[in-house]
């Protein structure tokens, strides 16, 4: 699974846990999705998921691994397509001048084969589900080969061992089961959620925009060729698309009118939240309490890659060393039974995150 900032990798165990100890748990929403690896732990669970998130990298994960089920799949087509694609002859176009020229997130022979991939996954006649994992193939395969911390701010001053490996498509694992995504502002899609048992929140809880930390993935899935700025090669859209959640100002608003929609419609509200974020526990419980009963635990947990490596310049050079290599991740669970809130979290503190 790709590198991504504030993913929930090691805690999906002590999530999924905390799911299926509450009573009458059918349906979950994952509002913040990212990678969507908490909505693969809810799917594996046997949870119906609604995955949602404002990223289009993620919609594709989403549409791969949430709503299509691998029974009703036909793999072998898959293989084939995916050798098809893999023995392409390199092209050079937007994504090798852009990303490996212009940047260097990639080395220019990986930039080569992506831009004849993506090209060819255009062209070919696919259904939306087949056309969203060789997407997904592509973004696992690229992330491989990539030259950077795991955020796309930056990439490194020179090349990474794996950068110089030949980029190759795999068939991402598919989980069988139904699901559905969304690609929706959260707190629109909570206006109108129906039907749902349990909401999963982990918003971007600090300064750091997912648009322009993940630009590289944005635009390989929508492969829209964008005017691009800076070192970075930033998409120009990356100014515009900042969520309210990485403001300081704006968050606890987003927030609490989020939290105030959900209360009605859905039982039980699950949260994660990084004692590093823009909103502290106290505040988060304050919000919280006017949806129920709320009680929180707090995992011990390791830094994200790129915080673990060091701070780098957007020129990629490190300007300085990472001051702690932990953090600690709160989840609050809120619901009408505070028995049952108590013992759904004391049952996932025993589940080892390192
Ligand atoms: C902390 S990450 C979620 C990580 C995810 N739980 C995982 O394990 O991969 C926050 C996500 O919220 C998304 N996001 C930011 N603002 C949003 C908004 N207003 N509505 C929906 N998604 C948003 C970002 O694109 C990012 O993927």
């Amino acid at each position: 699974m790709v590198k991504y900032l504030g993913s929930k990798r090691r805690l999906v165990p002590a999530i999924v846990k905390i799911a299926e100890a509450l009573p009458g748990v059918r349906t979950a929403c994952d509002l913040f999705a990212g990678t969507t690896r908490v909505g693969q732990g809810f799917k594996r669970a046997g949870i119906h998921v609604l995955s949602n998130d404002l990223a289009s990298y993620s919609h594709v994960l989403g549409q791969a691994y949430i709503a299509t089920d691998a029974r009703e799949t036909n793999l072998p087509r898959l293989r084939e397509l995916l050798e098809h694609l893999n023995g392409l002859s390199s092209e050079d176009g937007y994504f090798t001048e852009t990303f490996c020229r212009r940047s260097r997130y990639f080395q220019p022979h990986n930039g080569m084969r992506i831009d004849a991939i993506r090209g060819e996954i255009d062209r070919l006649t696919l259904t939306s589900s087949e056309r969203a994992v060789l997407l997904t193939a592509l973004l696992l395969a690229a992330d491989r080969v990539d030259s950077t911390t795991g955020l796309q701010m930056a990439y490194l001053k020179q090349w990474s061992p794996r950068s110089h490996a030949t980029l190759e498509l795999t068939l991402p694992e598919l989980l069988p089961g139904m699901g559905e995504v969304r690609q929706m502002d959260a707190n629109r899609l909570a206006e109108g959620l129906k039907d749902v048992d349990l909401a999963y929140i982990d918003p971007p809880y600090n300064q750091h925009s997912y648009a322009g930390n993940y630009h590289v993935w944005e635009t390989l899935v929508r492969n829209d060729r964008p005017e691009v700025y800076g070192v970075a090669c930033k998409r120009m859209d990356c100014r515009q698309t900042r969520s309210r959640y990485n403001s300081r100002i704006q968050c606890r608003d987003a927030f609490s009118q989020l939290i105030a929609e959900l209360a009605p419609r859905v039982p039980w509200l699950l949260v994660s939240f990084s004692t590093e974020g823009h909103l502290s526990p106290v505040e988060i419980h304050e919000i919280l309490r006017g949806a129920g009963h709320v009680e929180s635990r707090a995992f011990d947990y390791k830094r994200y890659v790129g915080a673990q490596i060091g701070v780098y310049n957007p020129q990629g050079v490190k300007v300085g060393t990472p001051t702690h290599f932990r953090n600690q991740e709160q989840l609050f669970l809120v619901g009408p039974d505070p028995r049952i809130v108590r013992r759904a979290l004391d049952g996932a503190s025993g589940v080892i995150v390192s």
